[in-house]
């Protein structure tokens, strides 16, 4: 069965395309290679023993997409993971982001649209949530307005495959949303490769522990928390990507009552940036150099996920610890590094 994976050669979309062919599915990828490198492929073809198909096309260019779609007829769900996903960028260029994460989706679905039948997984995130109000986050806590450009295209996103659903009931969709991924594939040869400064923790860490940065800033102490740190729930990125599978099966077989669903994908276990430091230390034998420093504005104090909807409908649960993902992260780093 084949299945259409954008973003395929990115940090998630690259361990969802490994498990995709774990399971036997035929996979092929899209992506534009505006932030993954065609390398990729080759750890893919490590992992499995299979060479995803694989076009570049840049998803704007809405006659491409037709034309992919017209080729590739038999293609019977698409994971879609292609969309710019920096929230400070987002701010400073928002039309970029409504054009890459917005008006990309709805050619997709325009396509989609014209077939009998067809399954679609988006990639949302808990940024949809904000700081919510009550901890751990159920997938019925309210949508708060986002606080970035970033945040607005995962939200209306969200609506956009929500009304379509509505008058398309040949097409069976869920959302997803993400809490932090992390770490890499414990192959060490596929994992994540941020451009630049890395905006997120736990690249920050395993860059800071190989030296390439002097010291990490650690965003606040003072937040009301134990430790003072903000608390995130930190997944592990081949935990999430058979997340996705599962989700795709569900739709595949027409399993879900409604034709589009939300669901949480996180462990249900909230971290502090000082625990996660604590982490990297245990798993790497190495003392990390980082100082307290102001907050950063924009972040919110506390998100973790209530999972049982995902544990309970779609049969999945987060099987790893935050020290497993951590040794995976800080493998990886080593090896691109060395
Ligand atoms: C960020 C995005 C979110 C996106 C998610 C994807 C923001 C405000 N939010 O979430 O929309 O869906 O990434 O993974 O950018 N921290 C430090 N020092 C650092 C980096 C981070 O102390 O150098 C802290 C942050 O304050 C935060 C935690 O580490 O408490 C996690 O930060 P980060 O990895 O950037 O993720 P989020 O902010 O949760």
């Amino acid at each position: 069965m084949k299945i259409l994976v954008t973003g395929g050669l990115g940090f998630i979309g690259s361990h969802t395309v490994v498990e995709l062919q774990n399971e036997g599915f035929e996979v092929v990828i899209i992506d534009d290679c505006s932030n993954a490198s065609e390398k990729v492929l080759e750890g893919i073809n490590a992992i499995t023993g299979k060479m995803p198909l694989y076009e570049k096309i840049d998803l704007k260019d809405k006659e491409k997409v037709s034309n992919f779609f017209r080729r590739h007829n038999d293609v019977e769900g698409v994971i879609h993971f292609a969309a710019s996903k920096a929230v400070g960028e987002s701010v400073e260029k928002p039309l970029l982001y409504y054009e890459n994460n917005i008006a990309t989706l709805v050619y997709i679905l325009k396509e989609l649209s014209k077939k009998k039948k067809s399954s679609f997984i988006f990639s949302s995130s808990c940024t949809v949530y904000g700081q919510a109000d009550e901890m751990p986050i159920t997938e019925d806590a309210p949508v708060k307005p986002a606080e970035s450009p970033y945040g607005n295209t995962k939200q209306m996103g969200e609506e956009i495959i929500r009304d379509t659903c509505l008058v398309t009931p040949n097409l069976n969709a869920i959302a997803l949303r993400y809490f932090n991924p992390m770490g890499a594939h414990p192959s060490a040869e596929i994992g994540e490769l941020p451009i630049g400064v890395p905006q997120n923790l736990v690249p920050f860490i395993t860059q800071t522990g190989i030296g390439m940065r002097k010291e990490l800033s650690v965003f606040g102490d003072d937040y009301p928390t134990e430790d003072g740190t903000c608390i995130r729930d930190y997944i592990y990125v081949v935990d999430l990507a058979k997340a996705h599978v599962q989700a795709l099966k569900r739709v595949l077989e027409g399993n879900n009552p409604k034709n589009y669903e939300v669901f949480n994908l996180g462990t249900g276990k909230g971290s502090s940036v000082l625990e996660v430091i604590q982490s990297f230390e245990r798993v790497s034998g190495e003392k990390l150099n980082y100082k307290i420093v102001n907050r950063r504005s924009g972040d919110i104090v506390s998100a973790y996920a209530d999972t049982t909807k995902a544990n309970e409908v779609l049969g999945w649960k987060a099987q790893f610890t935050l020290d497993e993902a951590m040794k995976s992260a800080w493998d990886w780093e080593r090896k691109i590094r060395g």
